[in-house]
């Protein structure tokens, strides 16, 4: 297994272009489901879960052709519409499948992905929201058999559903799903992250009627089947908070390439808080810090509020910072095990119940940690960073996961990082 050794306490300087959204990148690579012909994408990042993700769209029978940069997906055959357990354990944005499938073929059996690292994570309401739209949805063995065979023309019907929790791939699950219903489907409490904005405007591309994108009431009229469409996924907004919330730590001066300021309003108002200086151009964010910050409490929220995405990397930049500050977290119940490993480093931190106190220190210093899940592993990565000696970080292929290139792009702004294999 690969780990990384990092020695800290390099001020970082120079440019960086951010990445495509993993977050965007895996439902819009399985709405290529939804059409038999081709969707081309650009701006896909090169991440273990993308991989993951045309790995199990090619055993679905998708055929996925690359070409100068850009990602062509064709759906003509599909040849399973059964996703064992094996695939939604190694990723679970594989459930992702249920709704395109059910939608377009009228049938999909998918394992129920079961918990991990950082909660319990249920997909009650993907169920629920098909069930609404009249799918017929058993639970076997674990895996949910859902149907639409009962009804005309075997297709979903559209209808009104109100979702208990904002969920970001809940939603995306039932927008894809509602494109190819019967007549109209009305999301309500609907996730407004960017993420799904983007998915919206693809399927839009592709010829699907949804309106309301970016607001907590999505409405979708059904169509008959959709077509072939392009589509630049969004820049990935927590890569640039890490790299942002990295350079705040470490000092420096970086300009950010390929981002808009408007995504990034609660992390920027945050760091700003901190003390550093963050200028917005027009598809590009400058920052300047001293390294010197002040300690800012953070609560977690769906969009337009904290990300849950960026707490970890935050919690690492607390407890270097001028006094004391509360984090709670609100959408997931396990999401504080990067605590321990910070606090090998020599962070203070003390959990209440969801919130973590930080006692801001003047230095970490650099220790032997062990990544536990893709942020938490992204928090480390930075407090080594800022840390006085050498860090090794166990268990790294949480990072492949959703960061591109990450030691190439730090060590390129000056970090010193290697990886051993
Ligand atoms: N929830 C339910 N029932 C459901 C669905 C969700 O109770 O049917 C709960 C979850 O357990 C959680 C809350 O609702 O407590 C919100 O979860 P959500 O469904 O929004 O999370 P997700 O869609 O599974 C996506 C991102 C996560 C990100 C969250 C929150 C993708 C592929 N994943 O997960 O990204 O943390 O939204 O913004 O989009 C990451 O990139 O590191 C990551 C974990």
């Amino acid at each position: 297994m690969d780990k990384l050794i990092i020695h800290g306490q390099n001020a970082l300087h120079g440019e960086l272009e951010i990445s495509g959204a993993k977050n965007a990148a895996l439902p819009i690579l399985i709405a290529s489901l939804l059409t038999e012909d081709t969707l081309l994408l650009t701006h896909v990042p090169h991440l273990q879960d993308v991989n993951t993700t045309k790995s199990l769209l090619t055993y679905m029978g998708v055929d996925i052709q690359f070409e100068n940069d850009s990602t062509q997906l064709t759906a003509k055959k599909i040849i399973n519409k059964n996703v064992p357990y094996e695939r939604v354990k190694t990723m679970r944005a594989s459930i992702l499948v249920l709704g395109p499938l059910l939608a377009r073929f009228g049938e999909a059996q998918v394992s129920l992905p079961g918990g991990c690292a950082i909660g319990s994570r249920p997909v009650d309401i993907h169920i629920k929201g098909l069930q609404a739209m009249s799918a017929k949805i058993d639970i076997h063995n674990g895996y949910i058999e859902a149907s639409t065979k009962h009804l005309p023309k075997s297709k979903l019907q559209g209808c009104k559903f109100y979702m208990d929790i904002v969920t970001v791939t809940g939603t995306e699950n039932l927008m894809m799903a509602a494109s190819l219903a019967e007549g109209i489907t009305v999301l309500e409490n609907a996730a407004k992250e960017p993420e799904v904005v983007d998915l919206g405007k693809c399927l839009n591309k592709m010829g699907a009627k949804i309106k309301g994108l970016g607001t907590d009431v999505i409405t979708i009229e059904g169509v008959d089947s959709l077509h072939k469409a392009s589509h630049d996924i969004i820049f990935d907004r927590i890569e640039a908070g890490t790299y942002l919330a990295a350079t705040a730590m470490t000092g420096g001066e970086v300009l950010l390439k390929n981002v808009q300021f408007k995504y990034l309003d609660a992390i920027i108002q945050k760091l700003t808080e901190t003390g550093v200086k963050i200028e917005s151009h027009k598809n590009s964010i400058r920052i300047r810090s001293d390294g010197k910050l002040k300690a800012v409490s953070i609560r977690t929220a769906p969009y337009p509020a904290f990300p849950t995405d960026m707490q970890a990397q935050m919690m690492a930049l607390n407890t270097i910072a001028e006094g004391i500050s509360e984090i709670t977290e609100t959408i997931f119940e396990n999401r504080f095990m990067h605590v321990q490993e910070l606090t090998r480093m020599g962070a203070e931190i003390d959990i209440r119940g969801n919130t973590a106190i930080i006692k801001g220190k003047e230095y970490l210093e650099g220790a032997s940690v062990m990544a536990t899940d893709l942020r938490a592993s992204a928090s480390l990565v930075i407090a080594s960073l800022a840390a006085r000696g050498q860090t090794t970080i166990e268990r790294i292929y949480h990072l492949d996961r959703g960061y591109e290139k990450l030691e190439d792009k730090l060590n390129q702004l000056g970090a010193d990082i290697k990886r051993i294999h």
